[in-house]
């Protein structure tokens, strides 16, 4: 156990949190994450809040650990229903992750449910309004991560420090992690813990297709590239054909309106749920390179775990593992 801020506001045991994965973050592998002492989540990003709610109650069926959901918020859906089940499921449910959109309108509701919320943000700007809005955790995510990055392109090594200066609240380092090594450099910048979304889904419990999970194994460090610039987004996805004749759209039409059709959810259903990796594009942040195999959640988070211990040294003072 390693106790900081971050570990006893979430009641977890290590300062890892499973990232919202779109499609992906289904209630088995929320539930092995949160077992094996991380923050698990169900991710709402691909579902309706039926099924939603069913992976939620998956969870619940298979740990008596707190566990979170994610919801993106988005200007473009009702994002009302999932709010609403997770304030109907609440009461295992320790955290709300909401990330994309503008979250505000949902906080207090949330808060007053006593849900813990974290809300991603990419600049100190929008961390410090999220400070504002009542956030609990301030996930800084970099450009390193895989899926919807902000067009600002901050890089962790960069924005954890910044962030850290002006929060009152625990920080946490998402993109780009998959090793100890990494929790220790993260710590040093001041962040409490690290979220990390690629690393979980190359396990077991994780629904993506076994094909998305060897293309996260034989993928190196220049195995992501980055599209949707037009359409004010950075999105980070595996290199693959359909990917390379996106770009080409892109390139050819900066207005974005041609990409737009090339990158719908079920582009992204189709490759990381079915299997047919050359008909979609799959979300990868850069740890790709530090991903060697597919394993279960629990042991992913053991190795990260030791990995950390070694890093810290035990004199440390961020090394008051017990
Ligand atoms: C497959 C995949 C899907 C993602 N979907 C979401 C999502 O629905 N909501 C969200 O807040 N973040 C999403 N993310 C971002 C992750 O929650 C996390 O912050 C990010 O993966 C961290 O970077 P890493 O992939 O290098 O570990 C996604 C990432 C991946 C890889």
């Amino acid at each position: 156990m390693l106790r900081n801020s971050l570990t006893r506001v979430l009641q977890i045991r290590y300062p890892i949190i499973q990232g919202g994965l779109a499609y992906v973050a289904n209630g088995r592998l929320a539930a092995a994450v949160s077992s094996a002492g991380g923050l698990g989540q169900v991710g709402a990003a691909g579902r309706t809040p039926e099924a939603f709610r069913e992976q939620i109650h998956v969870a619940k069926s298979l740990t008596d650990k707190p566990f979170g959901v994610n919801i993106p918020v988005s200007r473009h859906t009702d994002n009302s229903p999932y709010i609403q089940v997770a304030l109907e499921e609440a009461a295992n449910i320790v955290s709300v992750s909401l990330s994309a959109g503008d979250p505000r309108p949902f906080v207090p509701g949330l808060k007053a449910a006593g849900l813990k919320v974290l809300l991603v943000v990419a600049t100190v700007r929008q961390a410090r309004r999220a400070q504002e809005a009542g956030a609990d955790i301030l996930i800084c995510e970099g450009f390193e991560a895989g899926g919807h990055d902000s067009p600002l392109e901050n890089t962790v090594f960069t924005l954890v420090p910044q962030v850290a200066e002006i929060a009152e609240v625990p920080v946490v380092a998402a993109g780009g992690v998959a090793s100890g090594r990494q929790i220790a450099a993260a710590f040093m910048l001041g962040a409490q813990g690290v979220q990390m979304g690629t690393r979980f889904v190359a396990t077991v419990e994780c629904e993506a297709h076994e094909r998305y999970k060897d293309l996260l194994v034989q993928a190196g460090d220049d195995g992501t590239v980055v599209l949707e610039r037009t359409l004010g987004v950075s999105t980070r996805v595996l290199k693959n054909d359909y990917v390379a004749a996106a770009l080409d759209v892109e390139r050819a039409d900066p207005s974005g309106l041609k990409l737009r059709p090339l990158m719908t959810g079920e582009r992204n259903r189709l490759a990381a749920i079915e299997g047919r990796t050359d008909e979609g594009y799959l979300y990868a942040g850069q740890s790709v390179g530090l991903i060697s195999s597919v394993v279960p959640a629990g042991q992913a988070i053991e190795q990260i775990v030791e990995e950390t211990r070694a890093a810290l040294g035990h004199s440390s003072e961020y090394g008051a593992w017990l």
